[in-house]
């Protein structure tokens, strides 16, 4: 892809989740473009292959952080704060599943995904939402998924929680238009990644899923990174509250 510019130079972005898949692919653009990242992650060995193949310097932090863990989040935004000195965008990247039934999920399970997903995405909203009122500015971009919107045998409580986020993204919208802060979300299908890798690795179901997304592919990581930058830019600045799914057309039919 030919490079776009986006106008995000010395920008400073948050990403949950950017030590693979979608939120390393998204942490690399956003350094192409000057701006500069903060990634997290549970795993410390994570972060520092990131770090040694994002090669960018001064420009990038990286975290380790849980972010259904408060204490956590407020570390990883008071770094930020710290070494940037402000915040103009949150992207919540980081989701997980685990296969499940909705009827068979014991209790601990549900609460798992739930907590990693949505209370992730709330606590990390909340305090990047509370520093971007007292600038005045600011974009929070959450990264939802089709699963949202159809319902899956295995993808029923994760479902539910991105589909909350959805939801969560139009009160973001309205309790911080006021603001001049934008917030939306981008609803991918299935991105080659490792988080989806048992199904896109086996050819007979790879077949199968590409027969329901009429573009006759799956996404690619940086097929969902530039709407997020879009959202993320000012060409954006009148777009809130709206999720735009990014998934080759399967929606559509
Ligand atoms: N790939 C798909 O097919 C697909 C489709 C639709 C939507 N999505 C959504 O796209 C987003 C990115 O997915 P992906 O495919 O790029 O996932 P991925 O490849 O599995 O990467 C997940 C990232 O999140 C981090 N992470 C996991 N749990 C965390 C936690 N509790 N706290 C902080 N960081 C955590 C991981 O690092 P650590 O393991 O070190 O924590 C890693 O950096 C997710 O929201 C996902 O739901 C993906």
């Amino acid at each position: 892809m030919e490079t776009i510019s986006y106008g995000l130079e010395d920008r400073v972005f948050v990403v949950t989740g950017g030590s693979r898949g979608i939120g390393l692919a998204l942490a690399k653009t956003l350094l192409d473009q000057k701006a500069k990242v903060v990634i997290c992650g549970r795993k410390q060995v994570g972060l520092d292959q990131a770090v040694e193949e994002l090669k960018g310097g001064e420009r990038l932090l990286a975290v380790p952080a849980h972010i259904a863990k408060a204490e956590d989040v407020d570390s990883l935004f008071d770094q930020t704060l710290k070494v940037f000195g402000r915040l103009d965008g949150l992207v919540n990247n980081m989701g997980m599943n685990i296969i499940t039934s909705v009827v068979d999920a014991d209790p601990s399970l549900w609460q798992k995904i739930i907590d990693s997903n949505l209370n992730g995405a709330f606590l990390c909203s909340r305090r990047a939402g509370q520093i971007m009122r007292e600038q005045k500015s600011g974009k929070i971009v959450s990264v939802s998924s089709l699963a949202a919107h159809r319902s899956s045998p295995a993808m029923g409580v994760y479902g539910i929680a991105k589909a909350a986020i959805e939801m969560m993204t139009k009160v973001l919208a309205q309790e911080l238009a006021l603001f001049n802060i934008q917030a939306n979300a981008v609803a991918p299908t299935m991105v080659r990644t490792s988080f989806s890798q048992p199904f896109w690795s086996n050819e007979d179901l790879y077949a199968q899923i590409v027969k329901g997304i009429p573009l006759g592919r799956i996404a690619e990581p940086e097929d969902v990174v530039h709407p997020i930058l879009f959202l993320c830019s000012r060409a954006a600045d009148f777009i809130t509250g709206q999720t735009i799914m990014v998934d080759g057309g399967a929606s559509a039919i």
